[in-house]
């Protein structure tokens, strides 16, 4: 016994749990309840209009009955008739008193010997359907014991019109019973409907939504596993399009991550590599200011600009280091000139070149411009290099910087005369690590000068290339330094 109520309190909980997954709060248990509150809502709305029909009927009947009655009293008097004979013809047609108008003359057929009270009046050849309904309505709560004058149309012209005073009782116990059947068959029109439409939206709808929620759960859970990636089915609708869109972003999603956990062991490899590159470069620096002191004339002219060099160097790999993030730390920004910038990046970058190309710096020497005179250097060097890189070898090759202040800004173009910018590397120029570019390329150049760029919120942009030569366009604005604090 114990055993079976303990299986019942299992089965119980069972259920409740199954109805607390499928039915509170999921699209499903709404549409379900909505559903069957539909379906009940509409068919209250037929009920009224249907019971009002009835009662008419009802009524309706009732006189017919009580016309037959009456048919043969034409030839007879009412008191001619036995008080028992009397009493059957009432009590048959259900009505206590009988009366008829023909030919203008009102006559009473049938009656009790003592007629009753009258509590009520209907005329069916008058009343319209809100009279009806509220009369049906009215005799539901109010009838018992009432009784109705009715007046209708009697059949087959027996007249012109026909009277009868009707117990609202029975009417009333009818009508009730007849209310009770229509109630039970709308509970049961309501359950079977809303299953049927319950079913056809969990199979069309909610059950394909649930297969992209759980796509998107267990995407969410392990972002990297391919196998996660949602396959869309064959299904032309919303639904099938939201999966083909689920599908691509998943795809492209799971690539991101891919290709950021490639930057990120880049990155970290990058910090290993900066760490001890510090270290060597201190070595450098000793043995540099060594040979400064050098009496030698050549060394002598060069040393500085070693030093300079590998002081930079250094202070590259600490910044990064101490940063230790790929960004790019803030600009110290200082009003300078633009000329000694433009040849220490023409010294550098001619430097690692084979000795053909020739550097113009052809703007005017005053010429200042307001920004962290290393990232400026670093900008010049990474544009400069590519174009002294594309010139090698060429007869007669020249890179040339111009430069002027315009609005607020200082805008430098440094152009060559080399063979323009391959179509595959023009793709994807400013893109970091794009692989279409120069054999031997790591593909940063561009994209550290147009973030150092736009880091002073300036910005780098390719202004022409072609087999006339290439033009890169750096515009570096001034710090605006006014209240409403805009830069
Ligand atoms: N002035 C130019 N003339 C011709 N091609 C150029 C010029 N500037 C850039 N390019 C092309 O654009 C590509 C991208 O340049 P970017 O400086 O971003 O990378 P990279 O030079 O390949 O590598 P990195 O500078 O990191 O060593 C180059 O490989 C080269 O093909
Ligand atoms: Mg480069």
């Amino acid at each position: 016994m114990l055993s079976l109520i303990a299986a019942m309190v299992g089965l119980l909980q069972n259920i409740r749990d199954f109805l607390h997954r499928h039915l509170a709060g999921s699209l499903s248990g709404r549409l379900l309840l909505l559903t069957t509150v539909f379906v009940l809502l509409s068919e209250v709305l037929i009920y009224f209009p249907s019971a009002a029909r009835y009662y008419h009927d009802l009524l309706a009947g009732r006189l017919a009955s009580a016309q037959i009655a009456v048919l043969a009293l034409d030839e007879v008097r009412d008191t001619e008739l036995s008080p028992r004979l009397r009493g059957e013809l009432l009590a048959n047609a259900e009505v206590r008193l009988v009366a008829l108008k023909r030919n203008n003359t009102r006559r009473l057929y049938l009656a009790e010997s003592a007629p009753p009270e009258v509590n009520g009046e209907i005329d069916l050849r008058k009343a319209l359907w809100p009279e009806l309904i509220w009369a049906s309505l009215d005799c539901m709560w109010a009838g018992e014991g009432r009784v109705l004058r009715v007046q209708g149309t009697p059949r087959l012209g027996g007249g012109d019109f026909i009277e009868a005073l009707i117990d609202e009782t029975p009417i009333r116990e009818d009508l009730l019973s007849y209310s009770a059947r229509i109630l039970v068959l709308s509970i049961l029109i309501a359950i079977v409907t809303s299953l049927l439409v319950f079913a056809a939206l969990f199979f069309l709808f909610v059950r394909p939504m649930q297969r992209v929620t759980r796509s998107m759960v267990r995407f969410q859970e392990r972002p990297d596993d391919a196998q996660r990636i949602i396959v869309p089915s064959l299904r032309a609708d919303e639904i099938g399009q939201a999966e083909s869109v689920l599908a691509a972003m998943q795809t492209e999603l799971r690539q991101a991550l891919q290709q950021r956990e490639h930057l990120a062991a880049l990155g970290t490899a990058v910090a290993k590599i900066q760490h001890d590159l510090r270290n060597i470069l201190a070595s450098a620096q000793l043995a540099s200011d060594r040979l400064s002191s050098s009496n030698d004339p050549t060394v002598k002219t060069l040393a500085p600009r070693l030093v300079q060099s590998i002081d930079r160097a250094i202070a590259l790999t600490t910044n990064t280091l101490k940063y230790g993030r790929a960004q790019e730390p803030p600009p110290r920004r200082r009003r300078q000139t633009l000329l000694p910038i433009a040849d220490e990046a023409m010294h550098a970058a001619l430097a690692a070149g084979d000795g053909t190309v020739g550097w113009n710096n052809a703007f005017d020497p005053a010429l200042e411009v307001d920004g962290d005179g290393e990232q400026l250097l670093r900008i010049l060097l990474n544009i400069g290099r590519n174009a002294v890189q594309a010139l090698e070898g060429r007869a007669g090759g020249a890179v040339t910087i111009s430069a002027e202040r315009r609005d607020g800004s200082v805008v430098i173009d440094l152009s060559d005369n080399g063979e323009g910018i391959p179509a595959e590397a023009l793709k994807h120029l400013f893109e970091p690590f794009a692989r279409q570019g120069r054999a031997g390329g790591t593909g940063l150049g561009l994209a550290i000068a147009r973030e150092l760029a736009r880091g002073h919120g300036g910005d780098v942009v390719l202004l022409r290339s072609g087999p006339d030569g290439t033009a890169f366009r750096i515009t570096i604005p001034d710090t605006v330094t006014d209240t409403d604090g805009a830069k």
